[in-house]
């Protein structure tokens, strides 16, 4: 066996197993393994398991990483952001907190409108600055692969340059950014009443321009009572699926329109939100093998009731956690907070909050197949924590628990 890296003395080594989402019973099933070592050869894992089983490697020294008898996981896979976003929306934070809501604040003229602004306003080189730190502080937490949408320009120009600045951010720095055009986040001011009309707009003149740079793997809709209806989501989710993008759902987050049916329906690769999903639409969802994302960390700020996790697993589901990053309903980017609340809120276990912030955070992404756990053959994205155990991820609430970061077999952050 070649390796360019081995990390050993590894005290409990933890990890969801597979090459696509683990769903129902079997999120529970994360392989432990203790006194473990792995081997990497240049950014893949070519070997993990007992330390004193580990075959000899052959051929050059490897570089050698004691992890002192910590913890070591797969790095996180965060499925759901909206990351490069200019400006702030402090102010409604505390209106939240006053009690105004979340809709009510979008519906006059507040919300993703003013974001939309403040983005529309700021250069190609305004959103890569902004993107740049938010990514190496996710990085310190541990993740390794990043979604990232479009949604605050609504408009050709605008969008195409939040996209292109997420292009930008992955070859500039360690963490995998994947796009995703979310158009349709809301209706523009020169659309005003009109969700139709923009919906159209937006499958001609800015659906093919994304294809055409190649900007974007997923197309996204927030399918909500006020923006777009369930129609207007079958239009552009259909016009996107046959130019060729996977798909996403911001679906039944405030009021239940059958979001989640509707991703079901057309076989999307995640639904996400999900606070008021139906019965029905989430056995669609399973059935369909369509990824339930849960953002407790958005329910939590804008003091929803949590989505049903347990449920969802009960009825065969794979769910994925991820944060939801975004200046309005959720400007935190905290996996270890969503961890905590998955264990305390959405009655999860930490074995599966383990698997749906690695392994099905991934195959919300369609990128299970290559990363999302330990296992040779996999992307070596893999976290020393800074404890002896997994369980410390939740159990540390909202603090960093993550050591040192190893994004494609390279020592890219390390924290003493
Ligand atoms: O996922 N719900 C719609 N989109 C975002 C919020 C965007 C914003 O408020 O800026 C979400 O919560
Ligand atoms: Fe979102």
């Amino acid at each position: 066996m070649k390796a360019t890296l081995v990390i050993r003395n590894i005290c409990e080594m933890a990890t969801p197993l597979g090459s696509s989402s683990r769903r129902g019973s079997d999120m529970g099933k994360v392989h432990v393994t203790a006194d473990a070592a792995i081997a990497v050869n240049v950014e893949t894992i070519v070997w993990a398991g007992p330390q004193s089983e580990m075959p000899r490697i052959e051929g050059p020294a490897p570089e050698i990483i004691d992890a002192g008898g910590r913890a070591v996981i797969p790095g996180f896979v965060d499925s759901h952001t909206h990351f490069v976003f200019a400006g702030f929306r402090d102010e409604e934070f505390f209106w939240r907190a006053g009690g105004l809501p979340y809709m009510e604040i979008h519906k006059r003229g507040g919300g993703i409108a003013n974001t939309v602004r403040s983005t529309r306003s700021s250069s190609l080189e305004d959103l890569v600055a902004v993107g740049a730190p938010r990514l190496e502080r996710m990085l310190e937490l541990g993740v390794t692969t990043v979604e990232g949408k479009s949604g605050y320009g609504l408009d050709s120009v605008t969008e195409l340059r939040q996209l292109e600045a997420m292009k930008i951010l992955d070859a500039r720095q360690p963490v995998d950014i994947i796009g995703t055009f979310l158009g349709p986040h809301s209706i523009p001011p020169e659309f005003e009443g009109k969700p139709g009309a923009y919906i159209d707009f937006v499958i001609r003149d800015v659906l093919p321009a994304v294809r055409r740079h190649g900007f974007a793997s997923f197309c996204d809709v927030f399918c909500e009572q006020g923006v777009f209806g369930l129609d207007d989501s079958r239009r552009f989710l259909e016009a996107a699926a046959s130019s060729g993008f996977d798909l996403k759902m911001h679906a039944d987050e405030i009021v239940r329109l059958g979001g989640a049916g509707l991703a079901a329906a057309l076989g999307a690769t995640s639904a996400d939100h999900l606070l008021k999903a139906s019965g029905e639409d989430l056995d669609a969802m399973a059935a369909a093998g369509v990824v339930a994302t849960c953002l407790p960390v958005t329910a939590f700020i804008l003091r929803e009731d949590y989505a049903d996790a347990r449920g969802m697993i009960d009825r065969g589901l794979a769910v994925a956690l991820a944060t939801d990053l975004n200046p309005g309903s959720c400007y935190s980017h905290s996996i270890p907070l969503a961890a905590a609340l998955g264990i305390l809120y959405m009655r999860m276990s930490m074995e599966e909050v383990l698997t749906a912030t690695t392994l099905n955070g991934a195959a919300a992404l369609g990128l299970a197949a290559g990363r999302g756990s330990l296992e040779a053959g996999k992307l070596a994205d893999i976290l020393i924590l800074d404890a002896p155990s997994y369980r410390h991820i939740a159990y540390n609430v909202g603090m960093n628990v993550v050591g040192t970061v190893i994004k494609r077999g390279k020592v890219v952050s390390v924290r003493n």
